[in-house]
Parts: structure tokens; sequence; C-alpha cells
């Protein structure tokens, strides 16, 4: 498969086209942002960490019959993926409460979301990723009904494989934020599913084991998904 011209740098990835259209190459940086790329660094091995953590997951999603645009690894910072339409909103499920909806609606850091609550994000960096319901999504066209019920049904499904998996290797499922696309009138989980992008706490101390710790300036950004990584038995080498 044949790298081709760069289609999108975001924050933590590049995005390029392959001499097939229906594929893309992520490569995954050592960039780390926050605060809508307020806050940035560079931290050694994230990139690698991330994308076999994302492979492992992906392809754990995929066993439990979620559609996603794994393909394959390339490298220790580059996958293949289904070229996707992305939809530009971000899925968000919280099983404990914690970050946003602790400053938005005042309610207590770490108590338990039974059942689990589920929001929608516009995501513009410019306006500040703001939240959105279902029907800002269906009166802007940026997804139809059939896609907004999809799309949570398959968040709400990643849930109960995700939280399971997480529990066996004693941590806890904080939140997680995921984002899809359109790939042959289906919807399929695209982007990524890493620490970068979800709330992992230690089950028994809750020690924060994701990127709250670079938010927070806690250090030991990477040392702390290396370590969920291996609780996982994700292979890093
Ligand atoms: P963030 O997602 O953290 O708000 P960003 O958009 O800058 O920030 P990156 O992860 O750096 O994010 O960039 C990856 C880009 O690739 C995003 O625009 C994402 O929507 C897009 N993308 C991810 N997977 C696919 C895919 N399979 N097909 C097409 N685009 C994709
Ligand atoms: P949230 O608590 O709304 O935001 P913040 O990280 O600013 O406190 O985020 C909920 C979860 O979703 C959290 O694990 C981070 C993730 N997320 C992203 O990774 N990117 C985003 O653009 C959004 C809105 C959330």
């Amino acid at each position: 498969m044949e790298k081709q011209r760069e289609l999108i740098t975001g924050k933590a990835k590049t995005v390029y086209a392959t001499d097939d259209p229906d594929k893309l190459i992520i490569l995954f940086r050592n960039d780390t942002s926050a605060f809508d790329g307020e806050k940035l660094e560079q931290l050694d091995r994230k990139g690698m960490v991330n994308n076999r953590f994302n492979a492992f997951i992906m392809q754990k999603l995929e066993q439990a019959g979620i559609p996603t645009h794994f393909e394959k690894l390339l490298a220790d910072d580059e996958v293949l993926v289904k070229n996707l339409d992305m939809i530009p909103v971000e899925c968000v499920i919280r099983n404990i409460a914690s970050g946003s909806i602790v400053r938005r609606l005042g309610v207590e850091d770490g108590i338990e979301l039974n059942p689990p609550t589920f929001e929608f994000f516009l995501k513009n960096d410019a306006l500040h990723d703001p939240m959105i319901n279902d029907y800002h999504i269906y009166s802007f066209k940026w997804a139809t009904e059939q896609e907004v019920a999809d799309m949570k049904e398959l968040t709400f499904k990643v849930n109960q494989v995700l939280t399971k998996l997480f529990a066996d290797a004693g941590l806890l499922l904080v939140d997680y934020k995921l984002e899809f696309g359109r790939y042959k009138g289906k919807v399929v989980l695209g982007d990524e599913f890493s620490p970068d992008g979800c709330r992992l706490w230690d089950a028994k101390t809750r020690e924060k084991l994701d990127k709250d710790r670079f938010r927070q300036g806690l250090g030991g950004v990477v040392e702390a998904y290396e370590e969920v990584a291996s609780r996982l038995g994700v292979d890093l080498n």
C-alpha cells in the first residue's frame, strides 16, 4: 500500500491518501494537545503506544460485531484504515461523572452514572466543541436520524464491550469519545480509541491513567498509557 499526499494534519495524527481510494494511512504522532490545542507537547513513544493500543481495541470491537475502520497495522506508528466520510460530531458516554460535565452541571466528580449518560459534541475547535443535541444534527443535516440512532447504538455497544474489558484489567472506564463516518452506506467507527480520548482510573486507588495526567500536569503520561496497555495485554514491542 503506497502512502500518497497528506490529506489532514490533525492535532495528534496525520492522514494520508493511498493508491486505493477506499483506504487511508493514519500516522500517530507524538504530539499531545489539550484545551483545544492551547497546551501542546511532544511525548516520546506516545504515537507508537496509541497506535498499538488503538489497533488492539479496534480488533476487540470488530470481534464483538462493531464495524470499525481498522484494516491493519503498517508500522509502529502507522495504520491502514477505511476511508470514511466523517460525521462531524463526537459521541461521549460517561459511566462516572468527571471533566466537563462536572464543570457544566456542578455535580460531584467521581459519582457513578447509572444508567450511563450520552452526549453529542460538535467537532469544531474554534467554537471549543460545543455540546449539541440530536435535533441540531438533523436540522443542520450533519447526519440523518438513522445515522444518529446507529451512532448511539454503537457507542453503547462499545460501552458494554469495553467496560468489561477494562474491568477485567482492574480499570474503570470513566468516559470516552468516539467518532463515526460513512462507508459504503454504513455507519462505521473511525478515528481512535486510546487513553488520549477516554478516562481510565485504577479500580482500587482511582489513580488517573489517561490524558488527564497531561491536562493536569501530573507527569508520567506515556508511562500510564503503557501501564494500561500492559494490563490489557497489548503488545508494544
Ligand atoms: P480531535 O479529534 O482530538 O478533536 P483532530 O481533529 O485535530 O482533533 P487528529 O486525531 O489529530 O484530530 O486527526 C485525525 C483526523 O482524521 C480527524 O479529523 C478525524 O476526524 C479524521 N479521521 C479519523 N479516522 C478517519 C477515517 N477512517 N477516514 C477519514 N478521516 C478520518
Ligand atoms: P469532556 O469531559 O466533555 O471534556 P474535557 O476533556 O474537556 O474535560 O470529555 C469526555 C471524554 O471524551 C474525555 O475522556 C475526553 C473525551 N473527548 C475527547 O477526547 N475529545 C473531545 O473533543 C471531547 C468533547 C471529548
